[in-house]
């Protein structure tokens, strides 16, 4: 997979392409790469942005300049699938995530003041996608949410094959949340650990976490299924 996030501050995304599963999945072959719209901007001065028509406040990134980005990176022909982010757009789920890391490549347009001029939303994006229905500063941290997200579902990313598998809202957990998890000490301060985790009997653990994970989910009502903890995620 080739990823392609357009922003208006490179720099913004150092830490996120150190970090190691980004890392692992460019090792393996898929490519992360950071784009910065200034880099091609058809505007004198290295401009990117303009006033709204009809007045208001704050600052538009143009059509022009998205456009010219696009053209600069992947030429006159076909382009890849391109997100746009917005907190008006589509929120993010488990499905988008799997049908974006699916696709062989995917640009991400991260903007910043008052966003995009809209025909970058009508003529030059696929979809647009939100984090969640709050508004943030500008499309760098949804950017990131959204390239850790795909990039953790690609080859290489993590270190067991599996864990991407069966972790929180995959198919594989039925879309519910992920069941808890413990590791040594087996009571810290009085704070035990389910006793059914220590029984080494792989199948009562395997009850024990689908019935965990439907209580989270709010499917299960109190039901701890013989196996003792009082109620899920709760610090003990
Ligand atoms: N830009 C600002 N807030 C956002 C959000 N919640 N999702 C995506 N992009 C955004």
């Amino acid at each position: 997979m080739k990823l392609d996030i357009f922003t208006l501050f490179p720099e913004a995304f150092e830490w996120f392409l150190e970090q190691r599963p980004v890392r692992k999945a460019v090792e393996a072959g898929s490519e992360v790469n950071l784009r910065d719209y200034r880099d091609w901007t058809p505007i004198k001065g290295g401009r990117v942005d303009d006033a709204p028509y009809g007045g208001g406040a704050g600052m538009v990134i143009r059509v022009d300049v998205v456009d010219a980005a696009l053209t600069g990176v992947y030429g006159a022909g076909e382009r890849p699938r391109t997100v746009v982010l917005t907190p008006a757009g589509r929120q993010l789920d488990d499905a988008l995530v799997s049908e974006l890391s699916a696709e062989p490549a995917v640009a991400i347009l991260s903007g910043r003041y008052e966003g995009f001029d809209h025909r970058v939303h009508e003529h030059l994006a696929d979809d647009e996608v939100s984090i969640g229905p709050y508004v943030l500063a500008g499309g760098e941290i949804p950017a990131m949410v959204l390239a850790e997200t795909v990039v953790r579902r690609l080859p290489g990313a993590l270190g067991d094959p599996e864990s991407p598998i069966e972790e929180s809202f995959s198919e594989a957990m039925g879309g519910r949340p992920e069941y808890p998890h413990y590791t040594r000490p087996p009571e810290y301060r009085g704070w035990g650990v389910p006793e059914v985790l220590l029984s080494g009997d792989h199948e009562r653990v395997r009850r024990w976490r689908e019935q965990q994970s439907e209580l989270r989910a709010g499917v299960r009502q109190g039901d701890s299924g013989g196996d003792s903890v009082a109620s899920p995620d709760r610090h003990p």
